[in-house]
C-alpha cells in the first residue's frame, strides 16, 4: 500500500507486506533516534498534536520523532484547553487545524472519534488511541519490538506464543495488538484477565477463524510457563465507571521476579505498553524486575520513535529523501548517561 497522504485510523488497513515494510523504515531511521545523525526531510511541516486524554509516551514520541525528521508541533492537550469545551464539534475543529498542519496526532475517549475527525480533515491524521478501540502505532511498535527481541532467540512472529495479561476488554493496545499478530501464522495466544475484563468475542472470534490457537483464563500461574512474550497491562481505570469499580480488579494479576523464575520459561520478553500502575494496591509488573535483561518496557517505549518516525516519513512520501539530507550531529553525545 502507497501510504502516502493516507490517514493510519486502524490496524484493518494494514496487510502483513505493509507491516514489514514499516518496519524496514523503521530500521532506517536507527542513526536519527540515537542522534549519530540529523536530517532535515521534513522542515517546514508542523505536526498538529492533539491529545483529549493523558499520555506521556505516544504525545511526546510522536513529538519527538517529528522533530527529529526536521519538522515543527504544535499541541493541544486535554478538553478544557481547547475550543471543544466551548462545544466546538470534532468537525469544525478538524476543518480548523488541518489548515495549520501537514499532519494531526489525535488522542480522544470516544470509539471513532479520530475517524469521525479525520473525515473532516484535509490532512492525513493518525489515531493515537481512541477509546478502547484502537491504538495503531502502539501495535506497530509492539509488533516490531516482539520481533526484534525474539530475533536472537531464534523465534519470529509466525508461530508466536504470547500471553496478555490484565485488562483486556478496555485495553486498546491488547485489541490493536491481536488483530495485527492475526496476519501472522499460527499465533498462540493465552489471554488471562478477570472474567468480567476478558477479551472481547469479537477478537477472539476473528482470530480463531484465521487459525490461531487461542487460551481464555483467569490463572495467571499456571499459564505464562510456554510462552515468548508476557505482555502486561493496566487497569484501565478510566474506562469504568467510578475509580471503587476499577478497585475490584487492581492488583489481580502481579508479576514480579519470583513468579517470573518460578513459572516463565527462562528469557521469556517481558512488555507493557506502559505506564505500568506502581502503585502499592495495582503493582502489576514490579520495580524488581527492572533488572531482568528479558524486561523489555523500555527498549519498547524507545521503538515508538523509530517506527513513528517510518509512518510520517511514509505519510509524507519522504522514504527515499531521508537520508539525502543527512548530515552528522556535532554536540556532544549524552545519551550514554546511566545506560
Ligand atoms: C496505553 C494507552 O493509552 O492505551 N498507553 C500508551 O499509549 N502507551 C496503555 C495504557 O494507558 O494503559
Amino acid at each position: 500500500m502507497d501510504f502516502t497522504g493516507k490517514h493510519i485510523l486502524s490496524v484493518g488497513q494494514f496487510e502483513r507486506a505493509d507491516i514489514e515494510h514499516i518496519f524496514t523504515v523503521a530500521d532506517g531511521m536507527e542513526p536519527y533516534a540515537l542522534r549519530q545523525q540529523v536530517t532535515r526531510v521534513l522542515e517546514g511541516a508542523i505536526l498538529g498534536n492533539m491529545f483529549f486524554e493523558p499520555s506521556t509516551r505516544t504525545r511526546v514520541s510522536f513529538g519527538c520523532a517529528f522533530n527529529l525528521l526536521g519538522g515543527e508541533v504544535r499541541e493541544t492537550t486535554g478538553f478544557k484547553s481547547s475550543a471543544i469545551a466551548k462545544g466546538e464539534s470534532l468537525y469544525d475543529t478538524a476543518r480548523v487545524l488541518s489548515g495549520y498542519s501537514d499532519v494531526i496526532c489525535m488522542r480522544h475517549p470516544e470509539e471513532g472519534s479520530v475517524a469521525e475527525f479525520s473525515a473532516a480533515s484535509r490532512v492525513p491524521v493518525i489515531n493515537g488511541g481512541d477509546g478502547a478501540n484502537e491504538h495503531p502505532s502502539q501495535a506497530l511498535l509492539d509488533l516490531y519490538t516482539i520481533q526484534k527481541e525474539l530475533k536472537d532467540k531464534g523465534r519470529k512472529l509466525d508461530g508466536l506464543r504470547i500471553a496478555m495479561i490484565g485488562d483486556l476488554k478496555h485495553g486498546r493496545t491488547v485489541h490493536s495488538l491481536m488483530r495485527m499478530l492475526g496476519l501472522f501464522d499460527r499465533v498462540q495466544f493465552v489471554l488471562i484477565s478477570p472474567s468480567e475484563l476478558a477479551m472481547p468475542e469479537s477478537y477472539i472470534d476473528t482470530a480463531r477463524s484465521q487459525g490461531h490457537d487461542i487460551t481464555v483464563t483467569t490463572d495467571l500461574a499456571k499459564n505464562i510457563g510456554n510462552v515468548d512474550i508476557v505482555y502486561s497491562t493496566r487497569i484501565q481505570e478510566e474506562r469504568f465507571a467510578s475509580k471503587e469499580e476499577a478497585d475490584v480488579y487492581r492488583g489481580r494479576f502481579r508479576l514480579n521476579q519470583a513468579i517470573y523464575t518460578q513459572y516463565c520459561e527462562p528469557n521469556t520478553v517481558i512488555m507493557h505498553p506502559l505506564p505500568r500502575d506502581s502503585r502499592a494496591d495495582a503493582n502489576e509488573l514490579d520495580n524488581d524486575l527492572n533488572h531482568n535483561p528479558n524486561l523489555a518496557i523500555f527498549r519498547q517505549a524507545d521503538n515508538g520513535i523509530l517506527v513513528r518516525m517510518a509512518l510520517f516519513a511514509l505519510v509524507l512520501g519522504v522514504t527515499d529523501q531521508v537520508h539525502k539530507t543527512a548530515r552528522p550531529v556535532n554536540w556532544f553525545h549524552s545519551r550514554s548517561v546511566n545506560n
